[in-house]
């Protein structure tokens, strides 16, 4: 027997046509329903099992026997398509609602707003309809089947069925209802949709607007007479035309036909009218009829992500006597979309898209998320510098859309469509055809209307095949103002005629492979990476060389990093606490481990450090400086405004104290100029002084959507003086008796045990994942011991060698030179010689555990958030202070953290301010935590990682970079490294309170 779970072909029963508009929540039917989940669609509820759930809701986050559960590209359970487990959870959701009394006579809408994965309606007992797509509303006319008083509605949510295979995103399985469910009326006549297409003409100038408005008339004949009128208050007098009848039954083709009038208005209407064949109309009753008005508008606001200039179009459906019957308002933002040469333009411009992808995550609702939760997403995207968001994978909340409309954001709006465990056949299965095409379509009438959707994205992983083509024949026709994009299309040619993609947009290519291609000659597309620099863990290492690369390379236009939410779930766990869940955490099998968690934020929207990184390559200002006569050019690296929103700072240091300041006087600089200011006051000696910086800063003028006045929106630094050449402080005349053991150990009232090599890091999720963890391990990295070969001592000085054996039985030669210094200082002097055996190893420095108490941290370096050698260009060089828990950066499985690059020196102090400096031969890259890295790399979720007393100081000479090798390139060469001798010297100095 055939069920509509196992059904493929089926994409809805008895489900409205998707619509544009919205209608206002008439009577909600969200909150607690009755319910109960059966482990088969086709089993028989149990009359003692109903309990209440909340609607919206998952039930995988709300109590019942089915949990959430983890899969990236495997699919949750075996079998090919369609078939699905035996045990298949099935909510019957429940419940009785009234319709007011003012309803009667009108026509009754139910509207779901998403339920995973195939929806059964019933009502009163009758059967209303089916509907699959977990991420889009299914609404269902229901007028002829509510009764008065007390309605009984059920809704079956069936979790497993043949829609599971092309909604295999990388993410979490849920169950259940999560969007809204609510009643809407409207008269028997009524406003079906409004197509509202907003555009700009050749001119740039011209606003240009394709209105089409469908009228349904609840399968009755129309009296004459009816008629739509549209408005742009204050823009766009109205327009109103008597609505002409689509043919219902036509036999034969036969074409719409429109009947225009302006009242009015200004002579807006660019066809001639036409009148409709009354001969025709008696023989074919029509059922639904149409209105279109293409109109334009001079001198309108234009839209764009940095000015998202909206308007609302009101249409209002007037009965023959005049009376309104239906109002709808379509806010329309006019900008043009258009692809020329290898360039995607936004209003004649080439914008860089500084995107994200996004999914639809909540750390305890699992999926259901509030207009609130989205705004916060949005407005912390905006922070940090980010102006486009790919909804991966799926159509999002249409609230999302507004808001990504009015707050200025670029949008690749994507089909709910990945087959990834399948994404060789379900593509060019005819079976799925019509869910291919349906899901398409219905996004799209759904979403035509948003200003911010600058492409359509026919879904994620699912290969490349016939289904797509009629899914992209299908949008050139309906939509011929917004470009394709589908990564399949592309994945195996970038220079392809790839039909289904107007833009090539990779996943997670190499710098170099999209640079050669942008200077191949055969870029025929704008390239826009759909996803790059992976998130997972410590990560995002040389986004900074992506955009080098992308800024200087006509071609490339920027593309959507890899997320933005680490999909971490609350979990509680017996003993009171909770923790933030990944695959296996629900004993989910199988499943994918923590590669759910590779957001740039928390689970809880807190900011990982990498976002710092972005802000400060996503600037909308540049600047450069000559010190020598204080100019300072500023560059406007914006497309459409200038810089009048921002005020700015400047603050010159010289070895991390500022020694002069003032406010920068910015003339007005068009987008993409540059002028230049002098800096009064800089002093002259500035240049040469050693280690001098010029920082700005930049904050608004006045409150926006998304910062309040005064918003910091970036800080650019300069070097201004010379690089530092520190030096570890000069030796006296003594004895290194003390300082030094007859073993060859540093001995230091401040310290718990002699510094020691140390050449391995926790590893970071790119680190295991992209293989560089296990060759370390292999080569013993994680397990030095050492052995003195020779101790010296002379002119105050010892020498030392030692040999250093890896557990894999690696030796590796280490000298040092100690000398004492003045109040019991001591400077030390490292070489070190890797052997050609290690070829890859992920630091080169030294660790030190000081004794109990050292609290406070203050450095000198990058910061104040956590850099890498290759992801440092969102620190600032400056003295910075922390506590040393402070700096552990809780990535979810705990790895390397913690880190500073470019360090000149640091203190540890105690809380009355006594404790030591250490002071860097060259800028090094440091960490203070409280966590060696074997107890980082050995903590789980079921070994608690708990911070020591000491402080654990690594200094490097060098470090390996991050890279993104979880899900991409590793990090570039520069940033390796490997064999060789390496030199570094450091000093430490006691300090005592102030
Ligand atoms: C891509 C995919 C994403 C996600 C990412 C890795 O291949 O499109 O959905 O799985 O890799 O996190
Ligand atoms: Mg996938």
């Amino acid at each position: 027997m055939t069920h509509p779970w196992t059904s493929p072909e089926l994409t809805g029963v008895g489900r409205l046509a998707m619509h544009a508009i919205r209608h206002d929540h008439g009577r909600s039917l969200d909150g607690p329903w009755r319910f109960q989940l059966l482990p088969r669609p086709t089993d028989a509820p149990d009359a003692g099992a109903w309990r209440d759930i909340d609607v919206p809701g998952c039930w995988t986050r709300q109590d019942t026997w089915d949990l959430p559960h983890y899969t990236n590209v495997q699919m949750p359970f075996p079998g090919l398509p369609p078939d699905i487990p035996d045990i298949n959870p099935t909510g019957l959701y429940e419940r009785t609602f009234d319709v007011p009394a003012e309803w009667a006579g009108r026509r009754v809408v139910l509207h779901v707003g998403a339920a995973e994965s195939v929806l059964l309606v019933t009502l009163n007992g009758h059967e209303i309809g089916v509907s699959k797509d977990s991420h889009l509303a299914a609404e269902f006319d229901i007028t002829g089947f509510v009764r008065a008083g007390a309605n009984d509605l059920r809704l079956t949510v069936v979790k497993w069925s043949d829609a599971t295979f092309v909604e295999d995103q990388d993410q979490w399985w849920h169950g259940g209802i999560t969007r809204s469910v609510y009643l809407y009326a409207t008269g028997p006549v009524y406003l079906a949709d409004v197509g509202a297409i907003a555009g700009l003409d050749d001119d740039l100038h011209t606003g240009t607007l394709a209105v089409t408005v469908d009228v349904g008339f609840a399968g009755l004949a129309p009296e004459p007479g009816w008629t739509v009128e549209a408005t742009i208050a204050g823009v766009q007098a109205p327009v109103r035309s008597e609505i002409a009848p689509i043919p219902g039954r036509a036999a034969w083709p036969f074409p719409p036909i429109v009947r225009r009038h302006i009242v009015g208005g200004p002579a807006a209407v660019a066809d001639e009218p036409e009148t409709w064949d009354e001969e025709f109309a008696r023989q074919a009753p029509p059922l639904a009829g149409r209105v279109s008005w293409d109109l334009r508008l001079p001198d309108v606001a234009r839209w764009t992500g940095e000015t998202p200039a909206l308007h609302d179009l009101a249409v209002t459906l007037r009965a023959p006597d005049g009376t309104v019957t239906e109002t709808a308002t379509v806010r329309v933002g006019f900008r043009r979309v258009e692809i020329r040469g290898p360039d995607l333009l936004i209003n004649g411009q080439r914008v860089f898209i500084r995107g994200v992808n996004r999914h639809d995550f909540d750390q305890h609702t699992g999926r259901v998320i509030s207009a609130e939760s989205m705004r916060a997403d949005l407005v912390a995207m905006k922070r940090f510098g980010f102006n486009a968001v790919r909804t991966s994978h799926y159509p999002n909340d249409p609230v999302f859309l507004d808001l990504t409309d009015e707050l200025g954001f670029y949008v690749i709006d994507e089909a709910d469509i990945e087959s990834h465990a399948f994404q060789s056949t379900l593509s060019d299965d005819p079976r799925y055809l019509t869910q291919w095409v349906s899901r398409v379509s219905r996004m799209a009438q759904r979403d035509r209307n948003h200003a911010s959707i600058i492409a359509w994205s026919l879904g994620n992983e699912s290969g490349y095949g016939a289904n797509h083509e009629a899914a992209a024949a299908w949008l050139r026709r309906f939509d011929p103002s917004r470009p394709l994009h589908y990564e399949g299309a592309i994945r195996w040619d970038w220079t392809s005629d790839q039909g289904a993609s107007d833009l090539t947009c990779p996943m997670y290519p190499d710098i170099a492979a999209i640079v050669e291609h942008a200077r191949s000659g055969l870029q025929r597309h704008p390239l826009i990476m759909c996803e790059y620099s992976h998130a997972m863990g410590n990560s995002n290492g040389t986004l900074a060389e992506y955009w080098d690369a992308i800024e200087s390379t006509p071609g490339l236009q920027g593309g959507f990093m890899w997320e933005w939410w680490d999909h971490g779930l609350v979990q509680a766990l017996p003993n009171g606490t909770t923790r933030w869940a990944y695959g296996g955490d629900f004993g989910d099998e199988p499943n994918d481990g923590n590669f759910c968690t590779d957001g740039l934020v928390w689970p809880d929207r807190t900011p990982k450090p990498a976002l710092w990184e972005h802000r400060a390559l996503a600037a909308p200002v540049e600047i450069a400086f000559e010190p020598r006569d204080g100019r300072l050019t500023i560059t406007n690296k914006q497309h459409f405004i200038d810089l009048s929103w921002l005020r700015a700072s400047w603050e010159a240091t010289v070895e991390g104290d500022v020694v002069a300041s003032g406010d920068l006087t910015i003339p007005a600089i068009g987008p993409g100029e540059r002028a230049a200011v002098t800096i009064e006051g800089t002093p002259d000696n500035l240049h040469g002084s050693g280690d001098a910086w010029l920082t700005t800063r930049w904050v608004t003028v006045r409150e926006s959507p998304w910062a309040p006045e005064g918003f910091e929106v970036c800080a650019l630094q300069v070097p201004v003086g010379a690089a530092p050449i520190l030096d570890g402080g000069s030796a006296v005349e003594g004895t290194t008796d003390g300082i030094v053991d007859d073993g060859g150990r540093i001995v230091h009232p401040m310290l718990a045990s002699s510094p020691t090599l140390s050449l391995w890091r926790a590893p970071t999720d790119n680190d295991r994942i992209g293989g560089m963890a296990a060759a370390w391990a292999a080569s013993g990295l994680d397990r030095l011991e050492r052995r003195l070969v020779s101790l010296e001592r002379a002119d105050g000085e010892a020498s030392i060698v030692d040999e250093v054996t890896t557990g894999a039985g690696i030796r590796i030669r280490h000298e040092r030179r100690i000398r004492a210094m003045p109040d019991d200082g001591i400077g030390v002097t490292e070489t070190v010689s890797i052997p050609a055996e290690i070829a890859d190893l992920p630091r080169v420095g030294i660790v030190l555990e000081t004794m109990p108490g050292l609290e406070h941290l203050e450095w000198f370096g990058t910061g104040p958030h956590e850099t890498y050698p290759d992801r440092k260009r969102g620190g600032l060089i400056g003295r910075h202070r922390s506590t040393v828990t402070e700096q552990y950066v809780p990535y979810i499985r705990p790895q390397e953290n913690g880190g500073h690059a470019d360090v000149r020196w640091l203190t540890l102090t105690d809380d009355r301010g006594r404790g030591f400096r250490v002071t860097l031969g060259k800028p090094a890259q440091v960490s203070a935590t409280h966590h060696r890295a074997a107890d980082l790399a050995a903590a789980t979720h079921d070994v608690e990682l708990t911070p020591r007393a000491e402080a654990i100081v690594h200094l490097d000479a060098t470090h390996r970079g991050l890279g993104t090798a979880s899900c991409g390139p590793d990090t570039l060469p520069p940033y390796l490294v490997g064999p060789g001798t390496y030199r570094w010297s450091w000093a430490l100095t006691p300090v005592e309170p102030a």
